[in-house]
């Protein structure tokens, strides 16, 4: 299903409510909320609403355990550019998570260290029992995570060759396109249709091109984000701008 909001504000207040109503729920229950996390600019409006919903109402996130898509490879968690900088500076410096709960894919492993370390992100999702919620961006070659165009739709947790446009969306946060990583870590395809629920957010003018033909083109590799049509769990969180080449 697809909601198409006024604006960015609007939509990123609903997502974020029902990440805290999951929360919530899950407090009540005694249980653990497991939550998957994206960075770039899309979610940071999500993200300061639960700082808020922290700070004014309360909210904890005690019982938050997050599972972040990618993070560039190499790179240094104390980089500017990291994921990880990013998640500390819009989200996790601002709530009482516990720091032994967030998990962001490593860009300091070796070459050789990778792949056991993609099983065990794999593997320690699994043994949670599961992603609750997924929330994505979308990239302008129709990435999901870091799954550029040729993902398979079965993939996991590995390292990937990013898109050349993908660098030169991110060239400005680098100063430079040659600054960008040409690798990442990133979940797979496989990794997030696991997810019980999938929240794929899209603002902006830039984005409806490729949101038209993640919703409604043909299935393909080639718009990794079209595999999203195949899962039940899905919504896309839209404002008016990304939703309207949409027939
Ligand atoms: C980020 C991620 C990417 C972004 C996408 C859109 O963790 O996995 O897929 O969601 O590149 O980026 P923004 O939101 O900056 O347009």
């Amino acid at each position: 299903p697809v909601s198409v909001f006024d604006n960015p504000n609007a939509a990123s207040l609903s997502v974020a409510h029902r990440i805290a109503n999951l929360i919530k729920k899950k407090q009540e229950q005694n249980e653990m909320a497991v939550l998957g996390l994206a960075t770039g600019a899309t979610p940071i409006a999500v993200y300061a609403e639960l700082v808020r919903l922290h700070k004014e109402e309360g909210l904890s996130f005690k019982n938050v355990i997050t599972f972040n898509l990618d993070e560039y490879y190499p790179m240094l968690p104390t980089a500017a550019q990291s994921y990880v900088t990013f998640m500390n500076e819009n989200l996790f410096d601002h709530i009482d998570i516990d720091r032994k709960n967030v998990n962001i894919p490593d860009g300091t492993l070796s070459l050789e260290e990778i792949p056991a370390f993609c099983l065990e992100y794999e593997k320690k999702i699994g043994q949670l029992g599961g992603l609750d919620i997924q929330i994505l961006g979308i990239g302008r070659t129709g990435h999901i995570g870091f799954n550029e165009p040729g993902s398979a739709p079965n993939s996991g947790t590995r390292l990937v060759t990013l898109d050349d446009l993908t660098r030169r969306d991110a060239a400005r946060d680098f100063g430079g396109k040659s600054f960008v990583p040409t690798k990442a870590i990133t979940m797979g395809i496989g990794t997030i249709f696991k997810a019980r629920e999938i929240i794929l957010m899209a603002w902006n003018r830039k984005k409806a091109s490729i949101i038209k033909k993640a919703v409604e083109g043909e299935i393909s590799s080639e718009v990794p984000a079209t595999y999203l049509q195949l899962s039940d769990n899905v919504e896309f969180i839209l404002d008016k701008e990304a939703a309207s080449d949409l027939t």
